[in-house]
């Protein structure tokens, strides 16, 4: 069972596999397509709404939070690189698990990439119907009914918190009460079935059917769109910036850190979340002309260039707006000029628009080619597989993903499912990052990626001390105060036992600096994560496993090979 469970698949057999295809993808991208493509994964509802509650938490020293963040993902863009360069196939992060640690672990990733791709997507829709209706209001004047573009949980707990808060409205500022009142009437407003309130989010389920038109209909066009939409809110980011200097007061930078360093580490979550897509482009190599030269670049590029941009606007609007007042804010770049120039603020809202859009598209296109691989290797029904004769689409595989985005932007939480898409990405991050490390060696050939060799075996034991002497309190705290009630610091304690270990490991083996960093860092902003998501996270994990042994396990190729 065990030789079962863990057989892995060859490189080379890989790489005939998806030369071999009697239907293959069509070959458009370029090295600046894939840059393209990343940043228009990247930039999204992460900059454009859930860095408020960041700033909010950790003041300007969120910034610094964005410097982590970006070297955190540096390391593991670098081990996705490395991964690309050898096995230019479409399955990303899971098609690199099948060659470093065999078939469950693949599964495992392949089931915890649902979570960045179509879960990740319906937190996007979600603030894409946001930022739409602002637009529709804002600029048209038009009004859809209130219970049309919520969900029917947020509508619950806002009308909940707002009768609430609305019993004293005289510590309210006129603009709370005048949100706190919309909850209050969205409610009251809903229809009913059987003595139920309905609500549905449909700018957010019209638009993922849109996207996911798109995503069929053909790769090129979608190329197309997608370079555009990033020139566009690229531009619009650098204008903020720029525009935005002029209103900066550098008070607001003082202090610093007005939580500590705590409250920036509250911001993990939702500073990664902005991160995440780079490694999108790693889905995209059977349609690149040339994958092993162009997809480690795409992903370096992209990330580089995202990673400027956040850095700056993290510091411009803190820098503008005191960081108390982005308690609650969703759209903290268009809050920051609402009051100092209203026109920027609309072209912001018209960005986040596109933005979020671009995002959609590139996941959208994303989850298919991994089912695709999946099912290729056995482990989906061959449905997933099939590639439309016209549009050279994986055409099944795109519907499915269409059907499960758009039916969860109808009605889920926006919030519980931030955390869970963090944390499934981090998961895959961790796996593709220690994947390295059991990569048979290569030979260097011109013009392919090669991710350079630097012992570990000194500097990550030296830097696993620098932090523990950093965090020396919290560690103390956790060691002489535990309790398994506190659980973010039962989390902490269990990351140090493990990175102990992964330091002792590497100055015995003399494992490679960059994927050894990649893991540990990856780890470290996991367990920064709250415990609740993890719970979530373990269930849909569970529930993987159970489908693998049900369906996936028998029907693997390698199984029948064998
Ligand atoms: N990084 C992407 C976004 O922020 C997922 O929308």
């Amino acid at each position: 069972m065990r030789n079962k469970l863990f057989r892995k698949k060859s490189i080379e057999k890989l790489v005939q596999e998806s030369e071999n295809s009697s239907n293959p993808l069509k070959k458009v991208l370029s090295v600046k397509d894939l840059t393209f493509m990343g940043i228009a994964a990247v930039v999204g509802a992460g900059i454009f709404s859930t860095i408020g509650s960041a700033a909010y938490n950790g003041g300007p020293g969120v910034s610094l939070l964005f410097i982590i963040t970006a070297v955190t993902c540096g390391f593991t863009a670098l081990c996705y690189a490395e991964f690309a360069s050898r096995i230019p196939v479409s399955g990303s992060a899971y098609t690199y698990s099948y060659v470093a640690f065999g078939e469950i672990a693949a599964w495992i990733i392949g089931w915890a990439l649902i979570l960045e791709y179509s879960i990740g997507n319906i937190v996007v829709a979600i603030s894409w119907s946001s930022y739409f209706n602002n637009l529709l209001v804002h600029l048209l004047n038009i009004h859809l009914p209130d219970w049309m573009i919520i969900d029917p949980m947020t509508a619950k707990n806002a009308f909940l918190e707002s009768t609430q808060a609305l019993k004293d409205p005289t510590i309210l500022t006129a603009k709370q009460i005048k949100s706190y009142q919309f909850a209050i009437n969205a409610y009251n407003s809903a229809p009913e079935i059987g003595g139920t309130k309905i609500f549905f989010n449909l700018p957010a389920f019209i638009i993922v059917a849109l996207i996911t038109w798109l995503a069929y209909i053909g790769i090129k066009e979608s190329k197309k769109s997608a370079n555009f939409m990033v020139y566009f809110k690229v531009a619009v980011i650098i204008f903020v910036i720029v525009a935005g200097a002029f209103f900066v007061d550098t008070n607001n930078w003082r202090p610093f850190l007005p939580n500590g360093f705590e409250g920036v580490l509250k911001g993990v979550s939702a500073v990664f979340y902005a991160y995440i897509g780079f490694d999108a482009i790693s889905t995209m190599a059977e349609e690149t002309k040339n994958p092993q030269r162009d997809m480690p670049r795409g992903m370096i590029y992209s990330l580089l260039i995202c990673t400027g941009l956040y850095i700056l606007i993290a510091l411009t609007l803190t820098g503008i707006e005191h960081y108390s007042h982005f308690n609650n804010v969703t759209d903290p770049l268009a809050f920051v000029f609402e009051d100092r120039a209203p026109w920027i603020e609309k072209i912001v809202s018209i960005s986040a628009v596109v933005a979020t859009t671009s995002v959609l598209l590139v996941f959208q296109i994303g989850q298919p080619r991994i089912w695709m691989s999946m099912s290729r290797d056995g482990l989906l029904p061959k449905q997933f597989q099939k590639i439309h004769p016209k549009y050279q689409t994986p055409s099944f595989a795109t519907i499915v993903t269409g059907i499960i985005v758009g039916i969860g932007a109808l009605f889920i939480e926006s919030d519980l499912v931030t955390d869970l898409t963090s944390i499934g990405t981090l998961f895959a991050f961790i796996l593709v990052s220690g994947g390295v490390l059991f990569l048979p060696p290569k030979i260097k050939e011109k013009g392919k990626f090669h991710l350079p060799y630097i012992n570990g075996k000194f500097i990550i034991p030296l830097l696993f001390a620098l932090f523990v002497y950093i965090f020396r309190e919290r560690a103390m705290a956790a060691f002489t105060e535990f309790h398994w009630n506190n659980t973010e610091e039962v989390l902490f304690l269990v990351f140090l036992v493990f990175a102990a270990s992964i330091s002792v490991l590497t100055f015995l083996r003399n494992y490679s600096f960059i994927p050894i960093m990649g893991v540990l860092m990856c780890s470290y902003m996991m367990v920064e994560i709250p415990l609740v998501s993890w719970m979530w996270f373990l269930v849909w994990m569970a529930v993987g496993l159970l489908i693998y042994f049900l369906y996936g396990y028998r029907n693997s190729k390698l199984n029948q090979e064998n």
